[in-house]
């Protein structure tokens, strides 16, 4: 049967450039006829050589993934693909998708997702592009996808019916072959290649407890493979593993105030060794030990720090990069260790570069992700790994004895980042302004015990490219000590966010174990004088703190 190729007129849409990971809009936004076909049309007109190559499609499970893949293979197979790889179900996680992209020398991928945010028909809905290597689209390719998208009349796609997702194997569409792939195998043979997992099975056989979050999202399968089929955990090691299409009502951000229950058990009732949970489409991480939460900023230094000990990083790194808001905890290990520290604008795909020329090989980011070059998204099953083989190199040691280890080497950098939501955009923009002004008289003010050494809005040049990205956020910064950063979130759906962050050095012994409410409240206390956003939002609270 020859199905026919359909052109069907369209007109722009205006909204659909790319914020920090992908396009992310209401579920009813992407339900509008033709939105989602529109912007597709315009990643096939600015991306060429789709012809004859191989596309990767999967998404994270949440509701209309599956409406989503039958409308992308139906375009694909107009468009002359000649292979598209699906994951089983439609799924595949953001570090899956990248690393099948990778293994097959695709010419890209997408992945449906709006990662965390909450999922339904009331939630969120995304589309991430991703170009050959598995890094996700540039800002030059997503401003071109922009562009053509405000141009945009017609696209086309197959006249076919949906096919069959729950099938491992191969079926064509048209002249385009469809490969259903189970990809839990090919992910966790590559997590095999970087961690001891004998050691790691050592360790889980010795009575370790641990638990792992799945939060009703994509990560539940390849948890199960990893965890249980490779690393013989009893499945009561898992929680909330079976996606569903609403990740369970919830909100699958790993967070203390998402993953509440899970942080309860073991920070508060201390009842676990170790937990981690993971986000919608697998890519964030959180850790906890007995009795605390790793702040993300010191995962990222506590692994790069101790990279020795993981097969795939056995000869140590080249460098680590974070992005700029993220606690300079890894700077102090750089420093101390030699190797290259760079530090990007906010958004992993400023990190794929500098992993492509070997320059880093580690990297992280303080909204809870971290990974390395073993793929080009952050990963949070990695992650979890990571600590799992870093606790089974040393025998008998708890993650607080591995923190506060780490902490009497290169003091302990307090973190913490105050989210303001649902603010309108022009008291968002106000905020900023009221700092921007004030940057350049800064430096040499005294605040406190604390004095200005640079004041600046960052900006970034890509050092193997180039590429200049501007207004990446406002930092204060109190020499090695403490910074004040300011930024305005891109990946709300729903009026304007800014996030605060705020981080200060300690390094005395006995300033390693403060609650740490109790040491940035006075930096919160400057935060608020210098861009008055109290006073210009209304708001006494942030409305999330993590
Ligand atoms: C996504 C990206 C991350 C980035 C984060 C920042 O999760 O994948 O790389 O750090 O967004 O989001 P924000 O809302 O702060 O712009
Ligand atoms: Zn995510």
């Amino acid at each position: 049967m020859n199905a026919a190729v359909q052109t069907i007129s369209s007109t722009p849409f205006d909204d659909q450039q790319v914020g920090t990971a992908g396009l992310r809009k209401q579920v009813r936004v992407f339900q509008q006829p033709h939105y989602l076909e529109n912007f597709i049309q315009s990643v096939f007109d600015t991306h060429p050589g789709f012809e004859d190559s191989t596309l990767v499609v999967g998404g994270d499970g949440r509701y209309h993934n599956d409406v989503a893949i039958q409308t992308l293979l139906a375009m694909a197979a107009a468009r002359g693909i000649a292979r598209v790889i699906v994951g089983k179900n439609g799924l595949l996680s953001t570090p899956a998708a990248s690393h099948l992209i990778r293994k097959h020398d695709a010419h890209g991928g997408f992945v449906l997702s709006a990662s965390h945010n909450p999922a339904g028909p009331d939630g969120d809905f995304g589309i991430k592009f991703s170009v050959r290597g598995g890094g996700q689209a540039p800002s030059t390719l997503t401003d071109a996808i922009y562009a053509r998208s405000r141009a945009i009349t017609a696209y086309q796609r197959l006249d076919v019916p949906p096919i069959d997702l729950g099938q491992v194997g191969e079926t064509r569409l048209g002249g385009m072959t469809v490969q259903i792939v189970d990809s839990t195998q090919d992910y966790a043979d590559l997590m095999e290649t970087q961690f001891d997992f004998d050691a790691i099975r050592s360790l889980l056989d010795s009575g370790f407890q641990f638990a792992f979050d799945a939060m009703h999202a994509v990560t539940g399968p390849y948890a199960r493979e990893l965890f249980v089929h490779r690393l013989g955990a009893p499945e009561s090691v898992l929680r909330n593993a079976v996606p569903q299409s609403d990740f369970g009502g919830g909100h699958p951000d790993p967070n203390l105030v998402y993953a509440a229950e899970l942080a309860d058990e073991v920070v508060t009732r201390q009842a676990l060794d170790f937990a981690a949970a993971s986000d919608g489409d697998g890519d964030r991480n959180m850790i906890l030990g007995r009795g605390l939460f790793v702040s993300p900023g010191d995962s990222l230094a506590v692994i790069a720090a101790n990279t020795r000990c993981m097969p795939g990083h056995r000869d140590g790194i080249a460098g680590a990069a974070r992005s700029m808001p993220t606690s300079r905890a890894l700077d102090a290990v750089a420093a101390r260790q030699g190797f290259e520290a760079h530090e990007t604008p906010t958004g992993w795909k400023f990190f794929c570069n500098l992993l492509d020329a070997g320059r880093i090989h580690v990297c992280g980011e303080e909204s809870f992700g971290t990974g390395s070059d073993h793929v080009r998204e952050k990963d949070g099953l990695w992650a979890v790994l990571a600590w799992l083989n870093l606790l089974a190199s040393r025998p008998g040691q708890s993650v607080a004895d591995i923190m506060l280890d780490h902490w009497s080497t290169y003091g302990r950098h307090y973190y913490e980042r105050h989210d303001y939501e649902g603010l309108k955009a022009e008291d968002a923009e106000a905020v900023m302004d009221a700092l921007r002004q004030q940057l350049s008289q800064l430096p040499g003010q005294q605040f406190d015990a604390l004095t200005v050494t640079a004041a600046d809005e960052f900006a970034y040049v890509d050092p193997i490219d180039g590429s200049q990205a501007k207004g990446q956020g406002l930092r204060v910064i109190f020499g090695d000590t403490a910074r004040i950063v300011l930024r305005k979130s891109g990946t709300g759906t729903s009026g304007a966010t800014l996030r605060l962050y705020l981080e200060w050095l300690r390094e005395d012994q006995w300033e390693l174990r403060l609650p740490t409410q109790e040491v940035l409240t006075p930096l919160a206390l400057i935060a608020d004088r210098l861009c008055r956003l109290k006073v210009i939002t209304g708001r006494d609270q942030p409305s999330l703190v993590t």
